[in-house]
């Protein structure tokens, strides 16, 4: 190879057969090396501190530059010192970047910090068993180092219960045996805390705590297709402070379930129809008829006995992972079920996140976002504002989908809540792009202002291999990625055991 280099233009056209044109003398050694080197195939355009006149020094470069085409292995030989666009090496070490060869690090956190984006919202589009699942179970994993807690905001194939399991941990499992339930008005980490605080601090707490119920009661509403009101806002919100104890000046807070919110709006005692003006217990009940029936469907029916009555898991909050899968109620009790399921869960995971200590970073993961996003208005709502005051709140929101058009699916096209769920992408600093088809390439390329040769990264280089995937932060170059995982990583996550082991021919 370095021979080749240094014929001469003499010695390659012998080699190729013409006779030798200049007379055979032997000129001397230093003589030789000279006209050899004025010989050569490559010789520089300029010389080596540019040529010696005005404006002809090193800086300027003659337009047009040369094009060069050639394999990434080859241009790497040709450009050794090229390097992407550096990042900070900070939080979990997720794989490579090819184009550098260096390690690729990534804390959303300490990007704000330091400037590089706006926010740690993340979103991660792909198509199916392209690795979004694997890649989001990478990151939180290694960020487990740096004491950051999970939440799995809802997991509908259980795709993170093996990972909790390898942890040492038991995913809240719904729907595996009838004794598995989840009250949806759950007291959660609340009731551990609740002696030690002030009178003052029980009353703010206690405010929150119904403020979150009494959206929960209307999104379970909404689900079922009744939109609450502002008075039907007003008296769920009397009920419940009735029902917890809130009004007779108990210092300790009572269980309460939707059975009990249901029968009070059944059969209201006058003491609420009175206090909530209405003219007669008649013209009450006609009100609520349709949210008394959408909480009733919870009690009976497919949904009855998961959300019905008090809790028979024990939680623990303070576990590295909390996961709640939801993969068996999908198969047996079917996609209403998971709607509610999704819907309790938030509520639950804004409890839980709310009362966690000060300083506190936590993962909130919304894989398969397009479930919760056909809730209602409610549910985008939710997702919204958790994106929105992700950084206030030391979240790291991540939402895992397959396509822009996703988000799309919420409402009728123009709507508000439309326009809503589009903000939802502008809101995520950091875009996950893994492996896509042509269309749906060219619908991401428009939503996220994707270049020409971003695009064809996720189209081509991204589909290659798994977990591949294009890194682009707000404004930045993207960034071509590839995530590494361990053997043991791999055995843990790996979606299609169950494919494989289920095919029939294979060992
Ligand atoms: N970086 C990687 N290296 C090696 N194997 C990987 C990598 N990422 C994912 N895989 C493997 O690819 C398969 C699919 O991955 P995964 O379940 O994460 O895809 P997904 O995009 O979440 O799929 P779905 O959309 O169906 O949920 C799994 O068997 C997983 O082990
Ligand atoms: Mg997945």
């Amino acid at each position: 190879m370095s021979t080749r280099h240094q014929r001469s233009t003499q010695d390659l056209l012998a080699t190729f057969g013409a006779s030798p044109t200049s007379p055979p003398s032997s000129p001397q050694p230093q003589q030789r090396a000279r006209q050899e080197r004025r010989e050569r195939l490559n010789q520089p355009r300029a010389p080596r501190c540019g040529r010696a006149e005005r404006g002809a020094g090193w800086a300027p470069v003659e337009a047009p530059l040369a094009v060069y085409q050639a394999s990434t292995a080859d241009i790497g030989g040709l450009f050794p010192l090229l390097a992407s666009e550096p990042m900070p090496a900070v939080g979990a070490r997720m794989g490579y970047d090819p184009l550098s060869g260096g390690a690729f690090h990534f804390h959303p956190i300490e990007l704000v910090l330091r400037n590089w984006c706006t926010n740690p919202n993340l979103i991660v589009f792909g198509e199916p068993g392209t690795g979004k699942s694997s890649t989001v179970a990478a990151f939180l994993l290694r960020m487990m180092v740096f004491g950051v807690r999970t939440l799995i905001s809802g997991d509908v194939k259980g795709e993170y219960s093996p990972l909790v399991r390898a942890l040492g941990y038991e995913p809240i499992e719904l729907g595996r045996s009838r004794q598995t339930r989840i009250n949806a008005l759950d007291l959660g980490p609340l009731s551990s805390h609740w002696e030690s605080w002030t009178v003052t601090r029980q009353r703010e707490e206690l405010d929150g705590l119904l403020g979150r119920w009494v959206t929960l009661l209307s999104a379970l509403a909404e689900a079922q297709g009744h939109r609450c009101t502002v008075t039907d806002e007003a008296v769920l919100s009397q009920v419940l402070r009735q029902l917890v104890g809130a009004t007779d000046g108990t210092t300790r807070l009572r269980p309460t379930t939707i059975v009990d919110v249901h029968a009070e709006l059944a059969d209201p005692a006058p003491t609420l129809v009175r206090e909530m003006r209405f003219g007669s217990r008649g013209q009450f009940l006609d009100h609520f008829r349709s949210i008394t029936d959408a909480l009733g469907n919870l009690i009976v029916g497919p949904l009855a006995g998961l959300f019905d009555g008090p809790t028979t898991v024990a939680v623990d909050w303070n576990a590295p992972i909390q996961s709640m899968d939801l993969s068996r109620i999908r198969e047996s009790r079917g996609d209403q079920a998971i709607a509610v399921a999704l819907t309790c869960l938030g509520s639950w995971a804004a409890a839980a996140t709310d009362l966690r200590p000060a300083g506190e970073i936590r993962i909130v993961v919304r894989d398969e976002v397009w479930r919760p996003l056909r809730l209602g208005p409610r549910a985008v709502a939710a997702i919204d504002a958790e994106l929105r005051l992700s950084r206030a709140e030391q979240k790291i929101p991540i939402l895992v989908a397959h396509k822009p058009s996703d988000f799309l699916a919420s409402g009728a096209a123009g709507s508000q809540e439309v326009a809503i769920t589009k903000d939802l992408l502008a809101l995520c600093s950091t875009r996950v792009l893994l492996g896509q088809s042509t269309r749906i390439a060219s619908e991401l390329a428009d939503e996220l202002a994707l270049t020409d040769a971003e695009e064809d990264v996720t189209l081509g280089w991204a589909n290659e291999r798994k977990g591949r995937a294009l890194w682009k932060i707000e404004n930045h170059r993207g960034i071509k990625v590839q995530t590494v995982l361990s053997p043991t990583e791999r055995r843990v996550f790996d979606t299609n055991a169950q494919l494989r082991s289920g095919t029939p021919g294979r060992g």
